[in-house]
């Protein structure tokens, strides 16, 4: 065993900042980091014990006890239940003879669920050693089991359980067309790079990653910060469940995603850049890695960038299935070997970011805009969509449609056009930006995707008549509770009292003054986290108590079924009646 981690952190240079690829080699060699080879790494690394166990209890893909040679997971997004997930992980629970989170008696498989893998368009989806399956049903399953039981390695498996489609079904200005190798860092370099920046200016662009910050202003901010040393960082973490167009976009628009990069540390002034890659897109690491070679190879990564003075290179670094990775600061804590808790902004990462050095943190997408951009200039891009919002947005449609996929419209379009698109029928509602967003009902069809009306990172679930409402909210409440960083209390014992609550009303236990409790729990958990993450887990119980406070009353105990029984009423009765603690003061005993 030393022998093996000696060579990984030597090929690691020795890096404490490189620990999460160090622990995704010792593990997939020994199944786990046990305690030995913590006490190796930290010898080699000259760090303490309690920093490398901090991490590798921080993120789901690290484990201090061994997990199955097989280890299988079992995407929890809603969209894997709508299509049946919860029945197939108890049948392959069934038919493997291991219990869901266990490892089986005799290691030779561990099954468990896991957060959304986004493969949405095309699952019910899982991962086993890491790589994407998809489509997985009854037949399919019964194969893996025989492949698992004749231990039969993953690498042997038919290619076909790992095929991943893109399905692209509407393209505009940003997908018609791939732009040549070279082609925006050449005209941004013939036009002057001060220019060129001045053409995003004008194009309007605006982050896809769902805040929707300036991309021209952010980039200025961090040329104008006094330093030689800044960084570039493509946030493709990707874990709000229903997205997955940055999967689509790196595994065929990838070289596009980094001359947007390249061009971003042409013109702020960057050696170094980073692809954050979520683990769970560990099956494009090794085209990616071929696409980087192909860069350099043609003159486009490394010195000189097409016979200038440029000088840029890109790193991928995979993280380790924490949703709060997506999160900017928490990017960069991640990227610098550490659990990824955000931290306090200010400073932002364009002043303080990477080993506290000025930091450009994009999406994906937006990297993708900006080379597009440099070629056509901003006034052309900005003739697309509308007054706030230029340009077109890539939308990850899944749910209750005929064809889930890719659409790229620009800001503006319609929910009713989209649904007609996409062949869905029926609805109920959408969930617009994931379950941080909007649940957008019926009534509300003609608003529109653009930054004015319905903002959104890209994921878009449809959902039928057929669907339960309080489905979702409860998937969506586990999600929060789940992959809440811990890091500050209203959302540690938010997140858990939230899901607790919700649980006690969706089986039935709950009464009005209940449903109180659970109102003003998200308030506090809204008002007082840390971060985004906090700051949007009530959002799928706000936004439909408030829409359909009818499917919340049916749920309710005793009271709720009499005829005429008003909820409404009966939570003002409540709250007048109800004696409250201070929220903060009862969520501090309960931690107690
Ligand atoms: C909990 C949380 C998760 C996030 N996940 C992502 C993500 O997966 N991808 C992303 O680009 N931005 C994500 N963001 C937003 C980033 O913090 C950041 O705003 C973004 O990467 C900036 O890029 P942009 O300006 O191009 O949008 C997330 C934010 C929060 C609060
Ligand atoms: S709000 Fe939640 S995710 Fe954000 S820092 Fe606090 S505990 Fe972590």
């Amino acid at each position: 065993m030393k022998k093996f981690i000696q060579q990984v952190v030597e090929t690691n240079d020795f890096q404490p900042l490189r620990l999460l690829n160090i622990l995704r080699e010792v593990q997939a060699k020994f199944r786990c980091i046990s305690t030995e080879a913590i006490d190796i790494l930290a010898d080699l690394l000259s760090i303490e014990r309690s920093q490398i166990i901090s991490v590798i209890e921080f993120y789901s893909f690290f484990h201090l006890h061994p997990k199955g040679h097989f280890d299988i997971l079992i995407s929890d997004s809603i969209t894997d239940h709508m299509m049946g997930k919860q029945s197939l992980i108890n049948y392959l629970s069934n038919q493997l003879g291991v219990a869901i989170g266990k490892v089986r008696y005799d290691g030779l498989v561990s099954l468990e669920n896991t957060s959304c893998t986004g493969m949405c368009d095309q699952g019910p989806a899982g991962l086993v050693n890491g790589y994407a399956l998809t489509q997985l049903d009854k037949t399919k399953i019964d194969q893996i089991v025989d492949l698992i039981n004749q231990k039969t390695p993953v690498s042997d498996w038919p290619k076909s359980f790992f095929s991943v489609a893109d399905n692209i079904h509407k393209t505009d200005l940003l997908l018609s067309k791939q732009i040549r190798r070279g082609e925006a860092l050449k005209v941004a370099l013939k036009r002057g790079l001060t220019q060129t920046l001045e053409e995003i200016n004008l194009s309007g662009l605006r982050g896809r990653g769902g805040a929707g910050f300036n991309t021209s202003m952010k980039w200025k901010f961090c040329s104008e910060e006094k330093t030689t040393e800044r960084y570039v960082v493509c946030n493709a973490d990707e874990g709000e469940p229903g997205t997955f167009k940055d999967r689509v976009l790196l595994n065929s628009y990838a070289h596009q995603v980094f001359e947007g990069m390249t061009l971003c540390a042409a013109i702020i002034g960057s050696k170094h850049g980073f692809l954050y890659l979520r683990a769970e897109y560990l099956h494009l690491y090794n085209q990616l890695q071929s696409v980087l070679q192909e860069r350099h190879a043609l003159g486009l990564l490394g010195k000189n960038i097409i016979q200038s003075t440029i000088e840029f290179d890109i790193e991928i670094r995979l993280g380790a299935g924490a949703y709060i990775c997506g999160e900017e600061s928490a990017l960069i804590e991640s990227l610098e070997g550490k659990p990824g808790i955000p931290r306090n902004r200010p400073p932002y990462p364009v002043v303080q970011g990477y080993l506290n050095k000025p930091t450009v943190v994009n999406n994906v997408e937006t990297f993708l805009a900006a080379a597009k951009i440099a070629i056509i200039g901003g006034k052309q891009y900005s003739k697309l969509g509308t007054k706030k919002s230029n340009g077109t947005k890539l939308l990850s449609i899944s749910g209750d449609c005929d064809r889930c996929g890719i659409y790229e419209y620009p800001f503006g379009i319609s929910i009713r056009d989209i649904l007609t698109d996409c062949g869905a029928k029926d609805v109920l509602g959408i969930q617009v930006g994931g379950p941080s967003g909007t649940f957008v009902c019926s009534q509300e069809f003609d608003r529109k995707i653009s930054f004015e009306d319905l903002s959104t990172g890209g994921s878009f679930i449809i959902f039928n008549n057929q669907r339960n409402i309080l489905d979702l909210v409860k998937n969506f409440t586990h999600f929060f509770a789940h992959e809440s960083c811990g890091f500050c209390t209203p959302c540690r014992v938010g997140t858990a009292l939230l899901k607790k609550q919700l649980d006690k009303i969706v089986d039935g236990h709950g009464s009005a003054g209940d449903v109180v409790v659970l109102e003003e729990l998200c308030q506090l958990v809204k008002n007082y986290s840390h971060c985004g993450l906090g700051q949007t887990a009530a959002n799928p119980i706000l936004t439909t108590l408030q829409r359909y406070p009818e499917v919340y009353q049916q749920r309710l105990k005793d009271i709720s079924y009499e005829p005429g029984f008003d909820l409404d009423a009966s939570l003002n009765t409540a709250r007048r009646l109800t004696h409250r603690n201070d929220a903060a003061a009862h969520l501090t005993q309960v931690e107690k």
